[in-house]
């Protein structure tokens, strides 16, 4: 196998997403390393998530820090020290500056709570019941400088069932990010994607069988 990618994941809180890269991470065959997890909130769960992996945390308030790219510096100082390759966002809750996206271009990922480009921001569960669409999800992209858009890489989708609470979908979406995101970064660590025009294509030989699900397997 080639040599597995180094990743760094950013949280702000729970981290059940951190926590099922983390499971991937541990497979013998995954092909990448978690070598670093970095909150900008202290004390919360993903950091302890991390530490009973074994992976070295740090906390990077961006209270600590005069602007965002300032705070964003800090982060990329501790990036670099770590030689992280590819940097996960897994409910990192700052928006980031051009400055870094740029730095990280290509090899910046995000996941979000819905069908992109459909309800991009906050509340995303509450809005799609409030709009009755059918289906809800989740989008594994690359991210640009402008909020939850960029190259998408995996989407999963759910039903929207009749009596849905923003909690129930919510947890219904969840379910399938955490099989979503893993699949999504082993996809880009294989080098698997290219991005095009804007859009990613993905060469890989099982795909969609193993990849375009709804849900997600
Ligand atoms: C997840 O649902 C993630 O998609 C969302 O925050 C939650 C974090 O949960 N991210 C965003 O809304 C980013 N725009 P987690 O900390 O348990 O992974």
């Amino acid at each position: 196998m080639a040599e597995k990618k180094r990743v760094g994941i950013l949280i702000s809180g729970r981290g059940s997403n951190l926590q099922a890269l983390l499971d991937a991470a541990a497979k013998p065959d995954y092909p990448a390393q978690i070598v670093r997890v970095i909150s900008n909130v202290p004390g919360v769960l993903g950091l302890e998530r991390a530490q009973k992996a074994g992976i070295p945390t740090a906390v990077i308030s961006h209270k600590d820090y005069a602007d965002r790219e300032n705070f964003e510096r800090a982060v990329n100082k501790q990036l670099e020290a770590d030689g992280v390759e590819i940097v996960c966002l897994a409910g990192f809750m700052r928006v980031l500056t051009e400055y870094f996206v740029t730095c990280w271009n290509g090899r910046l990922l995000n996941i979000h709570p819905s069908l992109l480009p459909l309800f991009k921001g906050l509340h995303t569960h509450e809005r799609a019941i409030g709009e009755g669409v059918r289906f809800a999800g989740c989008t594994v992209h690359f991210v640009v400088p402008e909020m939850d858009s960029g190259p998408i890489i995996v989407q999963a989708a759910v039903p929207v069932l009749p009596d849905d609470t923003p909690d129930l979908l919510a947890a219904r979406v969840l379910e399938q990010e955490h099989v979503a995101y893993p699949l999504a970064l082993a996809l880009v660590c294989e080098g698997k994607t290219r991005i095009e025009k804007g859009l990613v294509r993905i060469t890989d030989a099982n795909w969609p069988k193993t990849g375009q699900i709804s849900p997600l397997p």
